[in-house]
């Protein structure tokens, strides 16, 4: 991909805008729940630090267009992340992952934000398939995959080890046809 100049996505509720240096302690604060990360495929963060170099990435991947994270606002309080990753340009595929803060959990907010992202996806990015890996055991992500029309395609056994942890995935597919046929 080309770098990517910072934008802005709007959504009825929110705005997908870029990250900067700014948003460090807000997205420490997303990825030091130890509920919301639950599922996640690292062990929550324990320091400030790890949050910069979160930013430190994220601007770089901005220059080098080889990642693209996107900051869900709402109303100004920075209440989640979308990051769209493993770029593969012959193939036209990446992945997706999500993250956002408890408090907003169970209103729609990620469905909205993903939607956004994934329309530009397909249509200003031109990409032809996105693809989440999810463990089998969380259910809102499931849910919001399947509710973005998202295909489940397959079941990988103990594909990961988070902190001595063996566990599973679930794996999705969305394709471009699949996402304009229900637009
Ligand atoms: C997964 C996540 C992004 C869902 O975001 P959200 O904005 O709450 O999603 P929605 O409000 O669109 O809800 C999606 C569905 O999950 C359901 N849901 C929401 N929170 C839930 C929960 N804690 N347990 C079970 N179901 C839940 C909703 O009712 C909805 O189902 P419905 O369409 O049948 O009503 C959010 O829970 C999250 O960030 N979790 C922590 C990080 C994470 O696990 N990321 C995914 C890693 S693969």
């Amino acid at each position: 991909m080309p770098a990517f100049a910072p934008f802005t996505l709007s959504a009825p509720r929110l705005e997908l805008r870029s990250l900067g240096p700014e948003d460090a302690p807000a997205v420490f604060k997303l990825f030091s729940d130890p509920e919301a990360m639950r599922y996640w495929s690292s062990a929550p963060w324990e320091q400030l630090q790890q949050a910069h170099d979160y930013i430190a990435s994220t601007l770089a991947g901005y220059e080098s267009g080889e990642h693209l994270r996107m900051g869900l606002d709402i109303g100004g309080q920075l209440a989640g992340v979308i990051h769209l990753y493993g770029f593969n340009r012959q193939n036209r595929r990446c992945e997706i992952g999500y993250m956002l803060g408890r408090e907003f959990w169970g209103r729609g907010y990620m469905q909205e934000g993903m939607a956004a992202l994934i329309d530009h996806a397909f249509r200003v990015l031109r990409l032809h398939r996105i693809e989440a890996d999810i463990d089998p055991r969380n259910t809102a992500s499931a849910k919001l995959l399947k509710s973005l029309h998202f295909v489940h395609e397959g079941h990988m056994r103990e594909r990961w080890i988070i902190n001595g942890e063996i566990c599973d995935t679930d794996y999705f597919g969305l394709l471009r046809s699949d996402w304009l046929a229900e637009r």
